[in-house]
Order: structure tokens, then sequence, then C-alpha cells
């Protein structure tokens, strides 16, 4: 999703393929205006560009299998798209958002219609500016209800409330990216992290500025959680009160009930919370899980989740001692970092590439991209040189309609490697398997579970370790 260094090595494989198809009904249509807005935190005020004045932005409500149209009015200062991440969108990709993929940007003064055609999601998404670095304040969540006349898979909650991790910087995330870009080095860290846009109580000059949930004793809520940093996973907690994860990524899980979760970005949770400890104050936490050595912002951001009722509160909120795992130009050789695939570094065409492909354009992009990684070595041990200067391309692979699709993401060992979350636009997939060190084509597909894989969209490859996912290519263009 970023500018990290990382390279990554994939193979496709084809099995046999199915299709499926949906109904759509119309849902709410909503008007997004992205435009400047003054924002103050961590004692730093600055514009910042926003929908509707908002950060986190506004909430998009459908039920499952409803189209929603978002008319974006552009009054901001650049270009911009916006993605509706995790939505499949049937056979809609021009309204999936990817700037100069799917899409030319909006420009200023300049309005767009996306049409967001919902079909198998049910949970939580959340949708994002999909140009440089401005989904740091440009995104919000999307809610997606079971159909009219259906309940969710669990007792109706008593209460339902989003919780969104962020990132904030104190200086311009525009400028922040261009700076990065033109020196090849890594962009700034962030300032904090925040949770529903507010850092909490453990920053310098942040007081007044925390999120407070208020619940009833014996009620339980919903947790809609989203991250939505710009690139650490991040480790989330409630003092004393345990975590029960029933969806991921808008599909429902086999409940898994835990003291805290970790979260990639871009991933989303629902999480069921039970509120049925002491009346009183408890803090949430959220702080990164990072296991590279590239600079990374260690702050931990906090909100309070807050009883109702009658009884004395503690001077300050109960505190939780989150879990952390062992975490442990001015790129190389005076050159620009990069991230690879297959050795390919991508680039991003000025002309958006679904445009090309419909209007038979040539010199956009080319079909080559390799299946398989063009040169064997030990990903995940001394890797030498390997892949630090990758070839450089807009290249495609071509899919065929109804293909069932396998693909394993091997994270390399090459520069810094680190835990790196891998997104599918237009659809969401199996996560069949995982482990350390390099995947092995004989030993490894025998550890595959082909039983209940969890259905994603967004999957955190281990460090030096691999994931293999299968979809089916069952979400075909449109003209
Ligand atoms: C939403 O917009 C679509 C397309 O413009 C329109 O057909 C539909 O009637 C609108 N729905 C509502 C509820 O306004
Ligand atoms: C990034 O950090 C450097 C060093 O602290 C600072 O000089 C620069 O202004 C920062 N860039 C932005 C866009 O905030
Ligand atoms: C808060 O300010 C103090 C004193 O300037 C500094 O030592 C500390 O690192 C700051 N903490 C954070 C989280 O920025
Ligand atoms: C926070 O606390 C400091 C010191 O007590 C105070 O000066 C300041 O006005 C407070 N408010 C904010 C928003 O920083
Ligand atoms: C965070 O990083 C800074 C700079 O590397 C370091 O000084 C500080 O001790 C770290 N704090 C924590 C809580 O790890
Ligand atoms: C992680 O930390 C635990 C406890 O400190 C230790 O027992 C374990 O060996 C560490 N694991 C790794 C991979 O470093
Ligand atoms: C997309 O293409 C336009 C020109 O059509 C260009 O100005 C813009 O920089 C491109 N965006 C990216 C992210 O490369
Ligand atoms: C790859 O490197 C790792 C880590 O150094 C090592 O443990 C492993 O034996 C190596 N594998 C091969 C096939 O050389
Ligand atoms: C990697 O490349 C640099 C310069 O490009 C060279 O100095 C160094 O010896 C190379 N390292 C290996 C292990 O090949
Ligand atoms: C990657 O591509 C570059 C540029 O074509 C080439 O020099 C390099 O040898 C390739 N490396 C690997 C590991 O395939």
């Amino acid at each position: 999703m970023g500018l990290r260094r990382i390279g990554l090595i994939f193979w496709i494989y084809f099995l046999d393929g199915l299709l499926l198809s949906m109904a759509s009904n119309i849902g709410q249509n909503y008007t997004f205006v992205l435009r400047e807005k003054k924002f103050t935190r961590l004692c730093t005020t600055k514009h910042m560009l926003t929908v509707n004045g908002m950060f986190p932005g506004p909430t998009i409500h459908v039920r499952k299998g409803q189209t929603a149209f978002i008319t974006v009015h552009n009054e901001g200062n650049y270009g911009v798209t916006i993605h509706w991440h995790g939505v499949k969108q049937p056979r809609n990709p021009w309204s999936d958002g990817p700037e100069n993929i799917t899409q030319c940007p909006i420009q200023p003064g300049k309005s767009f219609t996306y049409e967001v055609i919902f079909s198998t999601e049910e949970g939580t998404l959340w949708w994002h500016a999909h140009s440089d670095w401005s989904r740091a304040t440009v995104h919000g969540p999307i809610i997606i209800l079971p159909p009219i006349g259906k309940t969710y898979p669990f007792p109706k909650p008593h209460a339902e409330q989003t919780i969104i991790l962020g990132s904030w910087f104190n200086g311009d995330v525009k400028e922040l990216i261009d700076e990065a870009l033109a020196t090849g080095g890594d962009p700034n860290i962030s300032d904090a992290f925040t949770i529903n846009g507010w850092p909490g109580a453990l920053y310098n000059c942040s007081n007044e500025t925390i999120y407070n949930l208020v619940v009833r004793h014996g009620k339980t809520y919903l947790l809609r959680v989203v991250n939505a940093v710009m690139n650490e996973e991040m480790f989330f907690a409630i003092a004393e009160h345990k975590l029960t994860v029933v969806a991921q990524d808008a599909s429902y899980i086999k409940p898994i009930t835990t003291d805290y979760i970790m979260i990639a970005p871009g991933q989303t949770m629902d999480i069921l919370l039970a509120a049925k400890r002491s009346p009183s104050h408890y803090y949430m936490f959220s702080r990164p899980f990072f296991d590279s050595n590239a600079a990374f912002d260690n702050t931990t951001t906090s909100a309070i989740l807050r009883y109702g009722g009658n009884y004395i509160a503690p001077s300050n909120p109960l505190p939780n001692t989150i879990v952390c795992l062992n975490s442990s130009c001015d790129g190389p050789d005076g050159n620009r970092l990069a991230a690879s695939l297959n050795n390919v570094s991508f680039e991003i065409p000025s002309i958006d590439i679904l445009q090309a492909y419909y209007r038979s354009l040539s010199g956009v992009y080319t079909t080559d991209f390799p299946i398989r990684p063009p040169y064997f070595f030990n990903f995940t041990g001394a890797v030498g040189n390997n892949t630090l200067h990758p070839s450089i391309g807009t290249k495609v692979k071509m899919i065929n309609y109804g293909e069932a699709v396998e693909i394993i993401f091997q994270g390399t060992n090459v520069l810094t490697p680190e835990n790196h979350p891998m997104h599918l636009h237009g659809f969401s997939f199996y996560n069949i398997g995982n482990g350390f060190g390099n995947f092995d084509e004989k030993t490894s597909p025998a550890t595959y579970n082909l039983v209940d894989p969890p259905e994603v969209n967004t999957i955190g490859v281990p460090k030096n370790g691999w994931v293999a996912i299968r979809f089916f290519a069952d979400n075909p263009g449109k003209l």
C-alpha cells in the first residue's frame, strides 16, 4: 500500500474454475466533497484534505447486495480518486478507483459519480483515497448490514461502534511523499497514531483529545475495527476485556476470543465486546507491530472505554499492558528505494490501464508479467544484491475468466525484510496457507487448509515467510 523497502516474489497457478453472480438493488446515495480543512492535533495546526470536513470521513451504510452511488466533488488542490477497499464490484472496474489503473484522477473543480456494487460482502470494509498518500486523511468506514429479514450469525449486539486506527503527521502528507519520491529515501514517519481521529493520552500536548466509548454494564457491543494506518500492522486491546472476532474483511469467520488483535493496514475486523467488568474507565491501546529495522513510529494511541452509571471512577483509566511480540538519493547505492514483485518494480502510467485495455491503446502496459520468479535464490537467506536493482515496468498478467488462481506471496530478505500486507482489488480470496522461510513447492502445499480457510481481501505476509491464496477469476470487466 505504501512505499516500503520490500521485495516480494510470487507464483501463480491456475486451477479449474467456477463462477458466481449476484443481483443488486439500489441503496442510499452519498455526496463526498473533497476540501481542505484546518485540524489541530499535538499542538500542531494544519490544513488537510478531507471528505465533508471530517477526519475520519463519513460512514457509508448499505445492506448486502445493494448498490450505492457516491458523487465526489473535488474542491481540493490536486487530483484524487477514491477506492472502495474490499468491495468486489462485479463487472464494474471503472468505479474501483486506483489512480491511473482504472481511472484518471478527479481534477480540482470536477466531479465523478462512483457506482459501488456490493455483492457477497457483509460486515465492515472501508473507503480511502487512492492517489499518492492522500488516504492518510481521506478515508472512512463502510458498514454492510445483512439483507432485510436476515440477521447476524451471532446474537444481536446492544449497539455498534466503528473504531478507526489512523496515522497523524504534523507535516503535509502530500509534501511528505513528494519529498520521499524526490530523495529516494523513506518518507518521514508519522507523529502519532489515532483512534477515531484522536491521538489520546500518551502524547505530549494531547490532553482533552481522547476518544471515549460509553457502554452499559451487561450489554454486548459490536466494534467494527478498521486499520487505516499508513504502514504499520497494529495491536489493539482493551484493558481487562476479551475481544471476540466474528468477521474479517466483511466475511464471517469462526469466532475467536482473544486478549488482543493484530490487524494489518487495510484489514477490517468485527469484534464482539461484552461490557461485563466492574463499572469503571478502561484504556484501549493500539501500538504497532514492527519487525523491520527501518525507522518507524513506535508510539501508542489510546482511547477510553467508559461504563455509564454511578460509580467512583479512578483518576486514571485502568491501563492494559499490550502484548508485543519480539519486535525487534537515500536509497541503496545512492539509488531510490523501490518495491518489486518477481523483480519488476511497478511504474504507474499516465493513462489508466483499464482505458488503455478497452481502447486498445498501445505503449501503456505490457502483458509479460512473469508468472514465476525469474531467478530462484535463497529468498529468505543471504540474498546478496538480488532484486536490489529490479527492472521497472508496467506489466500485467492476463487471467482467463473462470480460472481458479493460486498465488504464493514470498517475502524476501532483500534490504530490510518486514511483515507486509497484500490486498487484492475486485476479489476476496481464501488464505489457504502460510509459513516462515521459503515456500517449498514439494512440501508446503501439504500444509494447506482446504477445509475452512478464512475469506479475506488483505493479508499480512510474514517477515521472511510466505502466504498462499486462492480465488476464482469470476469478476471480468465491462465496456
Ligand atoms: C441514487 O442514484 C441513482 C443514480 O443516479 C438513482 O438512480 C437512484 O434513484 C438514487 N437513489 C436514491 C435513493 O436517491
Ligand atoms: C520530514 O522530516 C524532516 C526532518 O525532520 C523535516 O525537515 C521535513 O520538513 C519533514 N517533511 C515534512 C513534509 O514534514
Ligand atoms: C514529550 O516531550 C518530552 C520532553 O520534550 C520528550 O522527552 C518526549 O520524548 C516526548 N514524548 C513524545 C511521546 O513525544
Ligand atoms: C493541555 O495541558 C496543558 C498543561 O496542563 C495546558 O497548557 C493546555 O492548555 C492543555 N490543552 C491543550 C489542548 O493542550
Ligand atoms: C521509540 O523510538 C525512539 C527513537 O528511536 C526511542 O528513543 C524510544 O526509546 C522508543 N520508544 C519506545 C517506547 O520504544
Ligand atoms: C520471544 O520472546 C520470548 C520471551 O522473551 C522468548 O522466549 C522467545 O525466544 C523469543 N522469540 C524469538 C523468535 O526471538
Ligand atoms: C496519473 O496520470 C496523470 C496524467 O494523466 C499524472 O499527472 C499523474 O501524476 C499520474 N499519477 C500517478 C500517481 O502517477
Ligand atoms: C536459506 O537461508 C536460510 C537462512 O540463512 C538457511 O537457514 C537455509 O538453510 C537456506 N536454504 C538453503 C536451501 O540454502
Ligand atoms: C552489492 O553491490 C554493491 C554495489 O553495487 C557492491 O559494492 C557489493 O559488493 C555487492 N554485494 C554483493 C554481496 O554482491
Ligand atoms: C532484475 O532485473 C534487473 C534489470 O533487468 C537485472 O539486472 C537483475 O539481474 C535482475 N535480478 C534478478 C534477481 O532477477
